[in-house]
């Protein structure tokens, strides 16, 4: 497969090549004879990696499975998923941890991986299992997978592989339980308590560990006082507020760590330098599962159109994209093939056209969940067309082809 015409980056500097994919891999990068793809007008990027997905399969998958939660990936330009282990059963025991990857063997249409979840007492099974990474929620979350204690997440800290990513839910369940009975909210204060503890026990222990969905400014720079932290933003918290939003959205707006203040949202924008992923957390709901008070929004068909936006917009470069959204995650997870417009890695390639205007309808999303808290965004900036290991899975902003989706992690 020849892809011609598409502008991308190369070595810092924007460029207009050939792509060459052979066997599912990027063969050559220059000028080349033969049929191709025409992609005129669009702009290349590396397939994106989303380090922070919630697939629901297995015993949830009313809300979304394997299948369409990884046709919502390929729509929104996202060759690669890592899937959080918050499904019925919780991945946390070495057996569900691969029963689920068959199902995900079975069924995914993109690319995968699989975090196992820690507990208060499964260190045996995080051993037996040997996992690329973990996630611990020190704050109760959907699937309650609590620890938080400090005895259990020391020793998770200290036990799992010290170069592999442990994932970490930063709000404090303590702090959560005494804002609850004082102001009935579930505040900011709660995440900064949270990422000192883990920043701390991870100085001591010596360990990288990775801040899912940073909400604040200051809780991103509290975790990179420790030079080994990860830290990760999801978009709702940089292009959604309480104060802008909460009333709109009413119950729709319930999310884990929730939406923040208006001045918190704009002083999120201000740390992104430091930050080193965008994970879409897209944790879909149905609306009847939502009105009975579920947290978490879909993600994965928005996230990229949402940061094309904010670039046309001149508040966000490409080249941020790129590095936050598949070369950082690929390095961080040790994805080797993947994250680069490179010879030798993987022909992932998703075609975005920077100046195509639409409007967000989650009735035309592949997620099961059927909404959207940006229903109706009106965004500049769209995924046009999506190769998967060299395969043409989406055209047109269409998923057309399901290719089988291979285990990275
Ligand atoms: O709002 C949330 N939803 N936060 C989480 O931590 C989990 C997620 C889910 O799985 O629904
Ligand atoms: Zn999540």
């Amino acid at each position: 497969m020849i892809i011609r015409n598409a502008k991308f980056y190369q070595g810092g500097k924007v460029v207009s090549k050939d792509i060459l994919i052979e066997k599912g891999k990027i063969a050559g990068i220059g000028k080349f004879k033969g049929e191709g793809i025409d992609a005129k007008g669009l702009f290349a990027f590396p397939g994106l990696i989303d380090p922070h997905v919630h697939l629901r399969d297995p015993g949830l998958t009313h809300k979304e499975d394997f299948k369409s939660g990884t046709r919502a990936a390929l729509a929104g330009g996202v060759t690669t998923v890592l899937d959080m282990p918050n499904t019925k059963p919780p991945a946390t025991t070495a057996k569900a941890f691969k029963a689920k990857l068959q199902l995900a063997k079975k069924s995914a249409v993109c690319d995968y991986g699989l975090h196992f979840g820690a507990t208060k007492n499964n260190f045996p099974e995080v051993k037996k299992a040997k996992p690329n990474s973990i996630k611990l929620y020190m704050g109760e979350s959907t699937g309650k997978l609590l620890v938080d204690d400090i005895y259990s997440i020391w020793k998770h800290f200290a036990l799992f592989p010290k170069n592999k990513p442990l994932i970490v839910h930063a709000e404090d369940e303590e702090t959560l339980n005494a804002m609850k009975k004082m102001k009935g909210e579930r505040g900011a204060i709660a995440e900064k308590i949270a990422v000192e503890k883990a920043r701390l026990i991870a100085e001591q222990t010596g360990r990288v560990v990775y801040f899912a969905h940073t909400t604040t400014f200051e809780a991103v720079h509290l975790a990179k006082i420790w030079e080994r932290s990860v830290v990760e933003v999801a978009p709702h918290h940089l292009f959604l507020s309480q104060d802008k939003d909460g009333g709109r959205l009413g119950k729709f707006s319930k999310v884990y760590p929730p939406l923040r203040s208006e001045a918190e949202r704009r002083e999120l924008w201000g740390a992104l330098y430091y930050v080193d992923t965008v994970g879409s957390d897209h944790a879909p709901h149905t609306a009847a599962d939502k009105r009975a008070g579920a947290a978490g929004f879909p993600g994965l068909e928005t996230t990229l159109a949402l940061f094309l936006d904010a670039y046309n917009k001149g508040m966000i470069e490409l080249p941020w994209i790129i590095n936050r959204m598949a070369e950082n995650p690929a390095r961080i997870f040790g994805l080797g093939s993947k994250g680069r417009l490179e010879k030798g890695y993987d022909g992932d390639i998703t075609l975005v056209d920077l100046d195509e205007k639409w409007t967000v309808r989650a009735e035309d999303f592949e997620s099961k969940c059927g909404w959207s808290p940006y229903e109706r965004f009106k965004l500049k900036g769209r995924v046009n067309k999506v190769i998967l290991r060299g395969n043409l899975v989406v055209d047109n902003s269409k998923v057309i082809k399901e290719a089988k989706g291979k285990r990275v992690l």
